[in-house]
């Protein structure tokens, strides 16, 4: 997706297709959501075969459809792409669950998973950056989109306890999931591309955990974790263990590499950007919370109402389907001046929404935030500077807002 927006929007709302995916691969959605956050804040769209969804794109009403289950349930799905599909795996997937069994479930899980917990993984992940950047350090022309989609089955591979020789098909079969019209992942149509990669993905974590009851591990990884964890006083049961390791796995492939993609891509286009971090390592953490605000690498989840709700100026009625769109809710010039401006300095950006809001924040957060976190103190580190080699080309998706081709060329910091 465009993250720099072109010139302001005339936006027909009554002809507005937010599914159009020509919009996220050629358009401007910024410049759209921009006029929708003034004019329309709630804004409803009927599908061509009747599948109806409202829209709200400023800052605080994302946050109240993201953080109140009392009044926007996950429990029916929270993935447009399933819009109108009810979720087979509510109850028992922790992303489509309520709390309270929502939060016995998050606290065993996220044990592994707080800041304090994976700062113990720093090492390998410094080791695994490393080994990424290394093809960069030649000079020659490296696609960091496509390589992007391996960083974090490099980094969290090891974690979740997954084999090296299974990375290249998870992360296949994850970006089929999440951009399942996107011709370098499509198979056959859409809805077979989605039925094929669900099952693959929840095939696969089912016959992992089958795998080690059978021959034991090291037992220090994720998934073995969620074998062991206890919620509400019972264990998860296998069907549980195998939806959410497979959430996981998801979580973890889909959105990191869109980060890291979208915010090199910024300071590619912005060198001033580059050498101010480059002269202040301290900036880093802010350039990640930056980095996040700007890519909104998950573009938006779902919720549906559990009343007749009043929101941004309109109603959305009992069961209706509300998309948070929190790529606009990260440009809201109410929380961020002058939104459009890629800012390593800016202080406000650690209040982005880019890891969603309330219950179910990003549990893998920390996670997510160490892994840019040294990906851009190494990147910083090695290269005087970076150059586009090619046109980027975006993902199709409304989904994700990402890159499949970012092809670059970096200069090596220590050569004259
Ligand atoms: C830049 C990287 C990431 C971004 C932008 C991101 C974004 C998000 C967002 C917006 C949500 C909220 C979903 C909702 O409200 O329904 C979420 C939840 C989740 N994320 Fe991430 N994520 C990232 C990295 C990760 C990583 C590394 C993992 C795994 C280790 C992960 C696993 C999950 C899981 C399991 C949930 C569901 C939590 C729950 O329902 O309580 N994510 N993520």
């Amino acid at each position: 997706m465009r993250l720099t927006p072109g010139a302001a929007a005339d936006v027909d709302f009554g002809r507005l297709d937010l599914f159009d995916l020509d919009l996220y691969t050629t358009g401007d959605p910024h410049s759209v959501w921009d006029v929708m956050r003034m004019k329309a804040p709630l804004h409803r769209q009927v599908l061509p075969d009747g599948r109806t969804f409202w829209s709200v794109t400023r800052y605080d009403d994302v946050c109240r459809v993201l953080g109140d289950h009392r009044e926007f349930t996950s429990e029916r799905g929270t993935v447009v792409t399933h819009l109108g599909v009810d979720d087979v795996a509510a109850g028992k997937l922790l992303t489509s669950t309520d709390p309270p069994r929502h939060t016995q479930v998050r606290r065993a899980i996220g044990a592994m998973l707080t800041a304090r917990a994976v700062a113990a993984w720093e090492d390998p992940i410094r080791r695994a950056v490393v080994r990424f950047l290394e093809p960069a350090l030649d000079g020659d022309v490296f696609d960091l989109a496509e390589r992007a989609l391996l960083l974090p089955a490099m980094v969290t591979g090891p974690l979740l306890g997954i084999p090296e020789r299974d990375w290249a098909e998870l992360v296949e079969l994850t970006a089929m999931v999440t951009a399942p019209s996107d011709p370098h992942f499509q198979h056959g149509n859409q809805a077979a591309t989605l039925a094929i990669a669900h099952h693959e993905l929840l095939s696969y974590v089912t016959e992992w955990v089958k795998r080690r009851r059978s021959h034991g591990g090291d037992q220090e990884s994720l998934l073995d974790h969620l074998m062991s964890v206890r919620a509400g006083g019972a264990p998860l049961t296998d069907e549980e263990i195998a939806l959410d390791g497979y959430s996981i796995l998801l979580g973890a492939n889909v959105t990191t590499p869109h980060t890291v993609s979208g915010t090199v891509h910024a300071l590619i286009e912005r060198p001033e950007q580059f050498a101010k971090a480059q002269a202040d390592p301290t900036l880093v953490p802010n350039l990640v919370e930056e980095g996040l605000r700007w890519t909104s690498a998950a573009c938006n989840f779902m919720r549906y109402a559990v009343r007749d709700t009043h929101i941004a100026g309109g109603t959305i009625p009992a069961g209706g389907a509300a998309v948070a769109w929190i790529g606009s809710a990260n440009r809201d010039e109410s929380q961020f001046p002058d939104p459009h401006t890629f800012d390593v300095t800016r202080t406000a950006a650690k209040r982005q929404v880019a890891f969603g809001y309330g219950p179910h924040f990003c549990i893998g957060a920390p996670l997510a935030r160490l892994t840019l976190r040294v990906f851009f103190s190494e990147l910083l580190q090695r290269f005087a500077s970076i150059g586009l080699a090619g046109e980027p080309q975006h993902l199709r998706s409304y989904f994700i807002a990402g890159m499949t081709h970012l092809p670059v060329v970096a200069q090596n910091r220590k050569t004259p």
